[in-house]
Parts: structure tokens; C-alpha cells; sequence
């Protein structure tokens, strides 16, 4: 389904009844890197997933696309949607926009999972990196930046042995435009440390994280349990940075047990 949203086309999916879930996908990807986690919660709760600006079918508009613009387009579809408060679902630029959208509304959260990802805002030389990779997206294309996100993205056991993921991240990546992909990053590299607001979080909160996380590796996510009173954090061994792809079913059975939780 399509949709408006702050003067753009936004492409979602909504499925399923109750507690309104919404979960907010990585970069370079997009929408349908949840399909595992759809299918398994939709008998659960009401599952939102959209492809953020920029990705898969939504549009792309000029950037940078900043963490709060991105909070804002899915603010702006809860209000379509009619939802006042949510649970969100976030991995790595996810969990990025999950936190500025608490910054900017808290009131609209019912409680998060944050997988993959990280509190802090990046560093200088982490910056450079991506203005780097923007301007390489610009020049190569979207298959030069799948070529150097495969390797770091997954583990090296799932590159060695599942093709079959490789292959899905590098068509869900492939498919982004340039433009899109270059406005994310450097959306990225500008977005504000988010670990002063963690101490102010009086909701519950789930932080996912697979043991080969080289990304945002498993100290990022000891952070992010310690600095939120009262979260909870599984450890999926064997996963990489994008767990819920590498181990759908551990990921899921984690997820959807914090989200009956949320129900008592
Ligand atoms: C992601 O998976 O969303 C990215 O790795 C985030 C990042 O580059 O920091």
C-alpha cells in the first residue's frame, strides 16, 4: 500500500489486529528484510512496516535525510494510520530513527526493541567514512555499496554458508537508488548522540544483538542495556549484524515473547 506522508510517496504494510508494532528497517535495505518477522508476528499483534525515504518503493526525494526527518515520516503515518501510541521495532539506522523518534515524541511510544544498533552519534573518522561512501554510491552506483556492506553485514559464517542471505541483502540493497542511498548516509553522519535521553526511557525495552555484530558489536548493545532502566538484552550467537535475517527464528521466538509481555 501506498501512502502521503510530509509530501512523499511512502510505501507500507499493515497487517494484522492489536498492539500496533512498527518496525523500522536498516540501511541500505528495505521493507521487506521483515518478512520473517510479519509472518510470525502478525497472529500476535497489528504489523506496520514501511520502506523508509529513499528505499525500496517510497520515494526519493533530496537530502540529506536526517534521523528526525525520517522519525517525522513515520510519526506521520501513525497519524494516518489513526495509532497514537507504538511499539517500534528498530535494527541499526533503525534503531537510529527509533531513538530520535522518542526524543521528538515520546508520548507516541508504548515501548522498543532496539537490535543492531547504537546510541551514540559517530565519530569524526566514522563520518568520513560515510561521506565517502555517499559520494562512492553517487559515482559507482548501489552495487559498489552492497559490495562493501556484505562482508561487514553479515557474519563470516553466513557469508560462507548461506548464500541464500547474501544473495537476499545484496537484492534488497542493489534495488536502492544512489541518490537515496548516498542521503542516508549522510543523514547518518550528522544525526545527534542519542545517549543523554536513554536515563529519561519508563518503558519496557528489548535490545537484540547477534555475538558477531561487527557493525555495532555487542558492547554497543551492553551500552544501551545499561543506560535504560529495567531493559532486557538476548545475545544471538552465530548471528551478525543483521540478526533478524541471519536467525529469523530465534530473533522471532525473543521478539514476540517481549511483545505478548506487553499485553499483561
Ligand atoms: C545499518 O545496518 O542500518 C547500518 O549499518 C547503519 C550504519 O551504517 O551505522
Amino acid at each position: 500500500m501506498n501512502i502521503t506522508i510530509n509530501d512523499i510517496n511512502i510505501e507500507y504494510r499493515d497487517e494484522g489486529y492489536g498492539l500496533p508494532v512498527i518496525f523500522i528497517h536498516a540501511f541500505p535495505l528495505n521493507q521487506t528484510m521483515w518478512d520473517e518477522q510479519v509472518a510470525a508476528l502478525k497472529n500476535h499483534c497489528r504489523v506496520i512496516t514501511l520502506d523508509l525515504r529513499g528505499f525500496g518503493k517510497s520515494d526519493v526525494p533530496a537530502g540529506p535525510y536526517s534521523m528526525d526527518q525520517m522519525a517525522s515520516d513515520v510519526r506521520g503515518l501513525m497519524a494516518a494510520l489513526d495509532i497514537d501510541r507504538a511499539t517500534l521495532v528498530g535494527l541499526s539506522m533503525g534503531g537510529y530513527i527509533s531513538l530520535a523518534f522518542y526524543r521528538n515524541y515520546p508520548d507516541a511510544v508504548r515501548a522498543m526493541a532496539l537490535a543492531d544498533t547504537r546510541a551514540s552519534a559517530d565519530t569524526k573518522e566514522a563520518r568520513e567514512r560515510r561521506i565517502k561512501s555517499a559520494e562512492r554510491a553517487e559515482r559507482e552506483g548501489a552495487k559498489a555499496i552492497a559490495d562493501d556492506m556484505v562482508p561487514v553485514a553479515l557474519a563470516r559464517s553466513t557469508v560462507k554458508l548461506r548464500p541464500d542471505i547474501v544473495e537476499r541483502m545484496r537484492a534488497m540493497a542493489e534495488a536502492n537508488s544512489p541518490e537515496g542511498i548516498a542521503a542516508a548516509q549522510r543523514g547518518m553522519s550528522e544525526r545527534r548522540d542519542s545517549t543523554y535521553i536513554l536515563a529519561a526511557i519508563d518503558f519496557p525495552t528489548l535490545i537484540i544483538v547477534g555475538s558477531e555484530d561487527a557493525l555495532t558489536p555487542v558492547a554497543e548493545s551492553e551500552a544501551l542495556r545499561d543506560g535504560i532502566r529495567g531493559a532486557s538484552m538476548h545475545v544471538i550467537e552465530g548471528a551478525g549484524h543483521l540478526s533478524n535475517l541471519e536467525s529469523p527464528h530465534e530473533f522471532n521466538s525473543t521478539l514476540t515473547q517481549f511483545i505478548n509481555s506487553l499485553k499483561d
